[in-house]
């Protein structure tokens, strides 16, 4: 068996301990005779694996008491009309700034259901920097202020989150998610799609304040309803069981193994300083993300001849350095470096390019 380093962006590497777990618990869980793709979600047994992937998430984040823990479905990406219809219930505005496409996306949605604010935006230089915030710019009433934390595509995060009073901040961590601490009392909702730093895609995870639960618009479906999903414990349908598993075997793995998100952070700045810093020495290669606002998660680099960066991509593939190419917006190269990633797969890429660079540049 020969597995690739995998540079995707999502779905993407797991924890190769976390897979020859699943593989080991495939046909009989603890001794009940089943797997844990054929479970009721209402037996004792899975009732045990969502608790415990609750209570690690809630240990491994830091998660308040006053916050509930909700496992969905439908991906990010539903969370772009959940969060509208849930919270724009006051004023029916909120403000969005726009730092790639899934925050454009989140803000669409959300002005189907009320008004979208848009206090910021990088797209005059491709979503390559973070915009500077100036609160006076915010609008005072608005429901809640909308940033994506991470943009996978583009390769940038906020170092610093915006200054929002009494706004509640909601944050797409979709690809940042578990790679470092994160304060979650700043937030008022955060929520992540799974498939690249916690488990399988099916499962879609969000953190919620309780006063933030019970006041949808009227007209919300039930399952669109966050009270429906935090008054059944998550269980108020079939939820992505397997999905839910895989990311409790994740989380186990982060704090035992790992050592807890701040060990987490060490791994991954490692990891991204490796890439960083060859990028900002090299001849041929070069980062487009403005230094200050660099993702220690994704990271976008060209040559800046299209030819060489395909000719690139298909000789890296042929290493077993897979996924590397850029997203079809943007062009070029992007190696995804999320916790799964081992620190030697970025040393031996690093390698390679350097490799690539003599013969090339
Ligand atoms: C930051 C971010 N938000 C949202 C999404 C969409 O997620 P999903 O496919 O789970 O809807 C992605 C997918 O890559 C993402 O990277």
């Amino acid at each position: 068996m020969k597995r690739v380093y995998n540079f995707s962006a999502g779905p993407s590497m797991l924890p190769e301990a976390v897979l020859r777990r699943a593989a080991d618990e495939m046909l009989d869980y603890k001794g009940c005779g089943q797997s844990v793709m054929e479970m009721s979600h209402r037996s004792g047994e899975y009732e045990g694996i969502i608790c415990s992937a609750e209570n690690l998430l809630r240990e491994v984040m830091e998660i308040p008491c006053n916050y509930k823990v909700l496992f969905l479905q439908g991906g990010a990406s539903s969370q772009f009309a959940m969060i509208p219809l849930n919270l724009m219930n006051k004023h029916h505005k909120a403000d969005f700034v726009l730092t790639g496409q899934w925050a454009t996306k989140a803000w669409k949605e959300a002005a189907r259901y009320g008004e979208g604010n848009v206090v910021a935006s990088s797209k005059d230089k491709t979503f390559t920097y973070i915009p500077e915030l100036d609160p006076g710019t915010f609008s005072k009433d608005a429901d809640y202020f909308h940033i994506c934390l991470n943009n996978t595509i583009y390769g940038t995060v906020y170092h610093e989150l915006p200054q929002t009073g009494d706004v509640p901040l909601v944050a797409d961590v979709s690809s940042c998610i578990l790679s470092e601490p994160i304060d979650v009392s700043k937030f008022g909702l955060l929520y992540a799609g799974a498939q690249k730093n916690m488990g399988p895609a099916g499962l879609t995870v969000v953190i919620v304040r309780d006063d933030l639960i019970g006041n949808a618009m009227d007209f919300t479906p039930t399952m669109l309803n966050y009270k429906t999903h935090a008054d059944n414990g998550s269980m108020f349908n079939t939820p992505p069981c397997y999905s839910i598993y895989i990311c409790m075997l994740v989380l186990d793995w982060l704090k035992n193994t790992v050592g807890g998100l701040s060990e987490m952070e060490k791994i991954n700045r490692k990891k991204a300083g490796l890439l960083y810093d060859f990028l900002d020495s090299s001849r041929l290669f070069r980062g487009t993300v403005v230094p200050k606002d660099r993702s220690l998660m994704n990271v976008p680099f060209v040559t800046g001849d299209t030819a060489l960066d395909a000719k690139f991509v298909s000789e890296a593939a042929a290493e077993g350095f897979v996924n590397l190419k850029g997203h079809r917006t943007v062009g070029g190269m992007r190696a995804s470096i999320y916790n799964a990633m081992p620190v030697e797969g970025v040393e031996k890429l690093v390698a390679f390019m350097k490799d690539f660079e003599r013969k090339n540049a």
